[in-house]
């Protein structure tokens, strides 16, 4: 059996973090994978983590099952985070995940399972492994234009025509904040012209947030998200706790599937756990239950918020000091850009060669398509970076 198994395709982000681990110079650089560091290089564990996991450890008298969905207070609590009171709680189905990734897949299998026609049009570029599941599903992708390689920024009347080739019933992915990989997000104006097309046209939206609290802030980055979902009659929500919680190898997501018709909630809810139960049974529950006590006792999430909003702005002041330090050395406001981006990353928008050559000369990763991930900088870092874009011909 084994025999007719056949090599799959390395999933670029986590073979950029093994070439990245085998390379012995020791000034290397690692703006790969999404995953935050401190000024130190270190990805801490987050004070109010470090308090609710003392909590829990004096307090948890039991590891047996919770639930299929996990635990209804770990939705509850993680509704009000992201969709604060934009929907009634009634309407909405949720199930814990195993991250973020676990609640896109889901999502994608709901979409399949009710309807097997559907396309789901993603932004050009995407997360990659959007893509990869969605191949492995069986499901096809449809590419919308997003990046515009000039300015940097979202290619708005491109992906609006793109978007305007859907057929009713055909699903729109979309970041809700802090987009992967390019860092350029749509701002409220546009976003409301997405929804009123997607309106128009009976699309249905299916929003990745994994970065809330990353961009502008926990309540700005929510904006879209709340926007869409108190609108359309129906969306897909797959939040994901690992980078805001900082929590990544606990692997601790919602999916919410959000319908205008309360009658349609028991349905969703049924299915979202009857997805849990064929895929792994029961979400894992560590990270989900920190996050719940987090989320619900004043002190911790004063603190937590308050950390995270030290990491937001650590990366904005990262974000501004490339391009002045970019600026300074080009003579140029070509990498104005940087400083505009919101969240974890940025695309230089620079070619697969010179990406190459910035890791193979100067020891910088970055994904292929000239991904960065800012907060893998640091005051050293930046000037190292900055000359050596300038001197690559970047
Ligand atoms: C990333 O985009 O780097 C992160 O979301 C980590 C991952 O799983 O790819």
């Amino acid at each position: 059996m084994f025999e007719h198994l056949k090599a799959q395709p390395a999933d670029k982000i986590l073979a950029l973090m093994q070439a990245f681990k085998d390379d012995p110079r020791d000034r290397k650089i690692d703006l790969g994978v999404g995953v935050y560091k401190n000024a130190d290089g270190v990805t801490p564990v987050m004070h109010a983590i470090k308090a609710a996991e003392h909590r829990l450890w004096e307090e948890q008298d039991s590891k047996a099952y919770v639930g299929l969905a996990g635990d209804p207070a770990f939705a509850d609590a993680m509704i009000g985070l992201v969709l604060g009171d934009s929907v009634a709680q009634s309407n909405i189905g949720a199930a814990a995940t195993p991250g973020g990734t676990g609640a896109c897949r889901q999502a994608f299998e709901l979409i399949r399972m009710a309807n097997p026609e559907a396309r789901v049009f993603v932004s050009d570029p995407t997360w990659p492994n959007h893509l990869s599941i969605l191949k492995y599903l069986g499901i096809e992708a449809m590419a919308y234009r997003y990046f515009d390689d000039e300015t940097r920024g979202v290619d708005f009347g491109g992906m609006i025509e793109d978007l305007k080739t859907a057929k009713p019933g055909d699903v729109v992915l979309l970041h809700g904040c802090c987009h992967n990989p390019t860092g350029a997000n749509l701002n409220l104006t546009e976003w409301q012209a997405v929804i009123d097309l997607m309106l128009d046209r009976g699309l249905v939206p299916m929003i990745d947030i994994a970065y809330q609290g990353f961009g502008d802030g926990l309540e700005a980055d929510a904006a879209a998200t709340r926007l869409v979902a108190e609108q359309v009659p129906e969306c897909l929500i797959a939040a994901s706790c690992s980078k805001n919680f900082g929590i990544y190898r606990e692997r601790t997501g919602l999916l919410m599937a959000v319908s205008q018709d309360a009658g349609q909630r028991k349905l969703n809810q049924d299915t979202l756990a009857f997805l849990n139960r064929q895929n792994y049974s029961f979400p894992p529950d560590h990270g989900a239950r920190l996050v719940t006590m987090i989320l619900n006792d004043d002190g911790l999430r004063a603190d937590w918020a308050r950390e995270l909003e030290d990491v937001r702005l650590s990366m904005l002041g990262l974000r501004q000091s490339l391009a002045d330090e970019l600026q300074r050395l080009s003579g140029s406001d070509r990498f104005a850009f940087l400083a505009q981006h919101r969240g974890m990353f940025s695309r230089l928008g620079t070619t697969p060669d010179k990406v190459e050559k910035l890791r193979a000369d100067y020891g910088i990763y970055m994904i292929g398509d000239s991904r960065m991930n800012i907060a893998g900088l640091n005051a050293r870092t930046v000037p190292i970076l900055a000359k050596a874009i300038v001197d690559a011909g970047v």
